[in-house]
């Protein structure tokens, strides 16, 4: 077998891990859904599915790692159970296609930092006319898998270990630094309120199944990420509280991040917050009404608070891009014993061309910007957001389904004990380690099942439970 290497410490790990979880759905995503979702409502149902159900499938999911020491697919070879390598493979064609859009969005973010440290704000007339400029944000695609590339090429201790205790220490410097910031803005606190006071009338059947969806994204889980950073981890090294510190730093930023962006919301909006509705969603916010923002504050101060901003932004994305790429590569590695560099940069060339289509769905051709209508809906979505449905939703809840049954019916209690360290445990991790048998089991598998189905219902054939 070519060589696999491995993390050297338990934090090189954590923080890789974190880095995989932390990303654009962190800064992005999340503030938005609990502004929109009913501020504290919805942080509380979010918090309660990241801990309750995501936590033990993280824990899961690291542990067949570790105790295989092999990527998904081999995974459940070597554990003796060969069919279900099949949840490896579903991972694998959800890795790939999370990275081909996820690429291009992390370029869209990589290109302003780009343009703003030249004192570039308005770099389109708007966005769309930013991303429809496929020449251009191809270039910025193409430099950001080949740095991704570059670092994952170079091995798990040299490449992700080091980058992750460089990236994930500046990430939370500059996220600090931003609220800082952005809370001695005028009407910060307004949109702290809007952020954090609960509104229970918001909290619909939709919201709660959104929060457990962003959970799962936001966590890497569901497709073997975590597998495959674990299969790196030392045989001596705690899995579950490995996995509550992922959890919760994952959850923290999260948080920090709607700290930086709500004040930034109040201060465009003069305080009425009943006017985010005007401004079109998350992306048209991030990329044209932020750096609108950032130019009101002078070309110094512009420059570099959006330069942080968007340098932030980067850093999330490509630590998780890291992980992705790093999926895909540790098959080819275990499986197809192909030496690990001539396998990243395969890959990452096969994930520029599948990404491709989404790159020009984002304005350039009309085919994949409005590329299919769904069962139940009125207008077409894009090719990428069509693509982030299966690869992003569909297929991760329903690997996560799998794993907590095969972990829970398959492999079972005894050897999963084994592989969390049950025997030999701190207290905490005794108690913790219960909690995730209780929950794989009895909760896990229910709950999964029941959205999986629900989510193929309702994307693919129109039907609502609403
Ligand atoms: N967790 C990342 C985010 O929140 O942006 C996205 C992601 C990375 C999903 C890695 C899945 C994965 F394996």
């Amino acid at each position: 077998m070519a060589a696999r290497g491995g993390f050297n410490t338990r934090l090189g790990f954590i923080l890789a891990s974190a880095g995989s979880a932390v990303g654009l759905g962190n800064i992005w995503k999340f503030p938005f859904e609990v502004g929109a979702g009913g501020g504290a409502a919805f942080l509380v149902v979010y918090l309660f599915f990241a801990f309750v159900l995501c936590f033990p499938v993280m824990t899961a999911e690291i542990a067949i790692g570790r105790s295989t020491q092999s990527s998904p697919v081999t995974a459940f070879k070597k554990l003796g159970f060969s069919k279900w390598s099949g949840v490896g493979y579903l991972g694998l064609a959800s890795g790939l296609l999370i990275l081909s859009f996820y690429n291009v969005v992390a370029a869209w973010s990589f290109g302003y930092f780009f343009e703003i440290i030249q004192g570039h704000f308005a770099v389109g007339d708007s966005f769309s006319s930013y991303t429809s400029n496929w020449i251009k944000i191809g270039a910025y695609s193409i430099i950001f898998i080949m740095g991704t590339a570059y670092i994952v090429s170079r091995g798990v201790s040299q490449g992700i270990e080091k980058a992750a205790k460089i990236m994930m220490p500046t990430l939370i410097l500059l996220i600090f630094g931003l609220i800082i910031y952005a809370l001695s803005l005028p009407n910060a606190f307004v949109g702290i309120q809007h952020y954090l006071l609960p509104d229970f009338s918001k909290m619909t059947a939709n919201v709660v199944y959104s929060a457990l969806g962003q959970a799962f994204f936001s966590l890497s889980l569901g497709m073997g990420a975590l597998i495959t950073f674990g299969s790196y981890l030392n045989k001596d090294a705690d899995v579950v509280t490995s996995a509550a510190i992922i959890t919760f730093t994952d959850v923290f930023i999260a948080f920090l991040a709607g700290l930086m962006m709500f004040p930034f919301v109040a201060y465009v909006t003069e305080g009425d917050l009943s006017a985010m509705s005007t401004i079109s969603g998350e992306e048209a916010f991030i990329f044209e009404t932020l750096p609108a923002v950032f130019e009101s504050l002078g070309p110094n101060l512009g420059v570099l608070i959006g330069g942080i901003f968007f340098l932030l932004l980067s850093f999330a994305a490509l630590t998780s891009t890291i992980s992705l790429l790093e999926v895909p590569t540790a098959f080819l590695v275990d499986e197809k014993e192909i030496n690990r560099s001539k396998a990243t940069w395969s890959v990452a060339a096969v994930i520029f061309i599948i990404g491709i289509p989404s790159l020009l769905g984002a304005g350039a051709s009309s085919f994949f910007s409005e590329f299919v209508i769904l069962p139940g809906q009125s207008s077409a979505i894009s090719f990428m957001s069509f693509i982030s449905m299966v690869g992003g939703s569909t297929f991760l809840s329903v690997g996560g389904f799998l794993i907590s049954i095969f972990t829970a019916f398959v492999w079972r209690k005894q050897n999963f004990s084994r592989a969390i360290n049950l025997e030999n445990p701190s207290l905490i991790s005794r108690w913790l380690a219960n909690y995730v048998h209780f929950a794989i089991r009895y909760v896990c598998p229910v709950v999964l099942g029941i959205i999986s189905l629900t989510t193929i219902l309702n994307n693919y054939f129109g039907v609502s439970f609403l």
